[in-house]
Formats: C-alpha cells, structure tokens, sequence
C-alpha cells in the first residue's frame, strides 16, 4: 500500500466544501491518477456546526488553523480562508515553518506577501502552489510555470475579475446603468464582501501581479501596479464603443518594457470581434504571448466552487505525484526586484466629453489636444436636444502623459461640461 497524502483544510466556504467533495467523491480517480490516495486528515473553519454540504464527521476538527497546519499527520496544508493577513498568513507561515507542503487559493495573500512566502517555503523545501488563485478553473499558472517554459513571455493580458465582466456586458445587454447592475451583482451574491476589490480592480490586479512575476522572473509587486476600476463607465461609454467597433473590458496588461515593468489593470477598449471583446457574462479570459509560441488565449470560469476546487485538486496531485516546481518558476532568490515603468506604451484612447454647444467649441478641444502632441483619429458628436453636445474622440497612438496634459488643460477652454473620460484602446 503507498503511503496517502494527507490534507489538513483550513476554511470550508466555497472552496474548502468544494475541495472536500472532490476529495470524498473522487477518491479512487486520484490515486489513479497520483498513484497513492489523497485523503483528509483535519480541517477548520470558524463555525464547527454549519452545514457545508458535504459530511465532514469523518475527520478531525481544529478550531484553530494554526494548529491545524502545523499537525503531525498532515503533509499538505490547504490554505481557503482568504484574506492577505490574519489567520491565512499566520496558518500559511507556520505550515511552512513546520515543514508542510502549502496550497492555497488566496490572490491577496500571493499579491501582498508572494515573494516573502516563496523565500520560506524554499528555505524550508516544502511546495507553494496557487493555481486557483488566479482565474479560477483556468490553469494558467501551469500554463505558465510548465507548459510554456521554454519562451520569453512578451505580455500577458486578462479579463481576470468576473464580476466586473458581468457588470460590463450586463450593462450592454439591457441596457441599463452602473447602479443599477451594480445592485444586481450585489443581489446575486457575485460581489466580495467589500466590492471595491472587485469593481476597484484590485481583485484582478492581485491576480495580474502573480502572473506578472511567473511571466518576467520578478517579485511580485503589486504596489507597481496602475489601477482604476470600472465605477466610472457608463452605458453612453459602452454605447458608444461599440459604436465605433469596441468593447470595454476590465483588462490587465502586464509586459516588460525598456522602462521596466509595465503592470495595468483598467478599463480598456477591445476590437469587439477579439476573444477578449467577445467575452460574455462572468467568464476570464487570460491571453499569453511568448516568442516561440506566439499567442494562446485561455477562456473558462473564473471562479465558483467546481472550478476553483479544480485549480485546488491540481495542485495537491502535483504535490502527490512529487512534481517540484519553483514558486513563481524559478528560485525566489533568483527573482529581480521589479522596477514599475512610470509610463505606459503609447496607445491609441478614446475621449469622451461633454461640449457646450457653442460656436468654436470644438476647435478649441482640437487646439488643446493638438497643444498637447495628441493626434485626432477620428470624432463624432452625437445628436442633442440641451445645451451640450456628446462628443467623442480617438485619438492616434500618444503617450499617457500628452493626454494627461490635454486632459489638465481643456478645462481651460471653458466650454466642458462636466469631467472628460480617457479609456485606453488596447491592441489586442
Ligand atoms: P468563503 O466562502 O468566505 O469561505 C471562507 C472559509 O474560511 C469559511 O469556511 C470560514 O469559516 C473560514 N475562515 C475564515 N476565517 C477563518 C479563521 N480565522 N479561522 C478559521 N476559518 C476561517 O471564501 P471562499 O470563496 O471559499 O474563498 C476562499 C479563498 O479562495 C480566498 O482566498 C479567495 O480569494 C479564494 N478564491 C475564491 C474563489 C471563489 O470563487 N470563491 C475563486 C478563486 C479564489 P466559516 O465558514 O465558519 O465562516
Ligand atoms: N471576485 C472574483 C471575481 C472571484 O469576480 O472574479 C474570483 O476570484
């Protein structure tokens, strides 16, 4: 009889039940598959008597995840609590100090403390892994630790955050406001218990860190990284992109540049036949560009219990089938500080604002952007019935920080009528 790997799960939400059902349904596939069987010995969570759906009476209970990770009988310690400090980190660090192996799904964590964590599982030669961290049920950490480990990584981009998906294609589909889907998510129970990590884009920008390191041999630097949510869009923005061909997404984009480390996760306008502008609902999208292999897109559930369970289970068979793999790839003392590039790659954006219907008005906008070494592309004003006029704008490629001029400058011209909105075009 092999020896079983034993697990010791702390957290026992949406994940932690998920993991426990695979683990209990599934048993004799994954001792096929790893050739030993992988079973629980403990896990944790905060209440002891709710019911997670799947019967748990069979293994032992810690109300104390510390104490839980640092157990004789357990080899693997899955971390599913969340939270970048706290129990998770606590429970993370003992594991780790007393020799366990560590799994976790917990993006906040990686993104905050990675590089800290990596140094001590090494030292301690014991496994971190985190497949589901990142875009749920996609593999894409694997795709990028393994399967395209023989490349230089040139970008990687996604749509990492399925809650913002919804609420962007949502808003397009019928029509209706911000608030209005926002409340809607909310209702559906798709949104963090504190949705500005969702809707400020720091969710996906966790998520973007991670990949970014895997991708450029970096430490994680998430505190590197240029983040706006998606509060600001607005059904005439989404309106009228897709007017002009595009979709707006919520995009990461991470690439190396002369600069340094490009790391963005904004709202982006996307070609609207791209896989990127034709990606519905709370579905990701991660997209990969190496040297050799050119591009692949990676498209699946972002989140939810099979999914992320999924990831969860990939990661302990690895571990059960003695697969060692780096970190974030390669060894943590080997990863380079990762210096932020101040300023984007010039791009192509789209401008909307709201012009006083005047006469001059919009030769004064064109003098200011042309002022400023920012290029018309094309415009359109829309039809009105008061006293402003929507315009839009998109521009040729120009460096952030022309437009950033323009943008502090039309003001001046005394004839905007509120805030004009600047939305990255990205190739794609
Ligand atoms: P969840 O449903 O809120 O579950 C969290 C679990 O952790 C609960 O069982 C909770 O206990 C337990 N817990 C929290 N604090 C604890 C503490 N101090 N001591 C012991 N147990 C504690 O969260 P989740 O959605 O499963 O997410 C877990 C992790 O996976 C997070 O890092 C999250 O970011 C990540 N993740 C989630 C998804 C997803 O789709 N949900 C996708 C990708 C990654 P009680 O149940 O008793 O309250
Ligand atoms: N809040 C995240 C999302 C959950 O909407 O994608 C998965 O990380």
């Amino acid at each position: 009889m092999t020896t079983p790997l034993r697990l010791g799960i702390a957290g026992l939400g949406t994940v932690g039940a998920g993991v426990a059902k695979i683990v209990a349904a599934k048993s004799n596939l994954l001792a096929a598959r790893t050739g030993r069987p992988i079973v629980i010995a403990a896990v944790s969570a905060r209440s002891r008597d709710k019911d997670r759906g799947v019967d748990l009476s069979g293994y032992d209970w810690e109300s104390d995840p510390v104490t839980l990770a640092t157990r004789d009988d357990i080899d693997v310690f899955v971390e599913l609590m969340g939270g970048s400090e706290g129990a998770a980190k606590k429970a993370t660090e003992a594991a780790i100090a007393a020799g366990k192996q560590v799994v976790t799904a917990n993006k906040a964590m990686l993104a905050l403390h990675g590089q800290e964590l990596a140094a001590a599982a090494e030292q301690a030669s014991v496994a971190l892994r985190f497949e589901a961290a990142v875009a749920g049920g996609i593999p894409v950490v694997k795709a990028l630790t393994e399967g395209l480990a023989g490349n230089q990584i040139t970008r990687v981009m996604g749509v990492m955050n399925g809650t913002c998906n919804y609420i962007l294609t949502r808003m397009e589909t019928a029509g209706l406001p911000y608030d209005e889907v926002f409340a809607e998510a909310d209702a559906l129970g798709y949104l963090e218990a504190d949705p500005t990590l969702d809707v400020g884009g720091i969710d996906a920008g966790h998520k973007l860190a991670i990949l970014a390191s895997i991708a450029f041999g970096t430490q994680v630097n998430f505190d590197a990284m240029q983040l706006e949510g998606i509060q600001r869009i607005t059904i005439d923005d989404i309106r009228q992109a897709a007017d002009m061909g595009y979709r707006i997404k919520l995009l990461g984009v991470a690439q190396m540049t002369g600069r340094g480390l490009e790391q963005r996760m904004s709202p982006c306008l996307v070609p609207a036949n791209s896989p990127l502008g034709q990606l519905e609902g709370g579905t990701n999208m991660v997209v990969l560009e190496g040297d050799a292999v050119g591009q692949i897109v990676l498209r699946g559930p972002g989140a939810g219990e099979g999914p992320t369970a999924s990831a969860v289970l990939s990661d302990i068979m690895d571990i059960a089938r003695g697969d060692r793999i780096s970190t974030f790839g390669q060894p943590a003392n080997a990863l380079e500080p990762a210096v932020g590039a101040q300023t984007a790659v010039p791009a192509r954006y789209y401008l909307r604002m709201e012009l006083l219907d005047k006469p001059g008005a919009l030769a004064k906008v064109a003098t200011v952007l042309g002022e400023a070494g920012v290029s018309i592309d094309r415009m359109r004003q829309y039809a009105h019935e008061e006293s402003s006029a929507p315009v839009l704008i998109v521009t040729h490629k120009t460096a952030r920080s022309a437009l950033d001029h323009a943008l502090q400058n039309l003001p001046g011209t005394a004839v905007l009528s509120g805030e004009p909105v600047a939305i990255r075009i990205e190739q794609v």
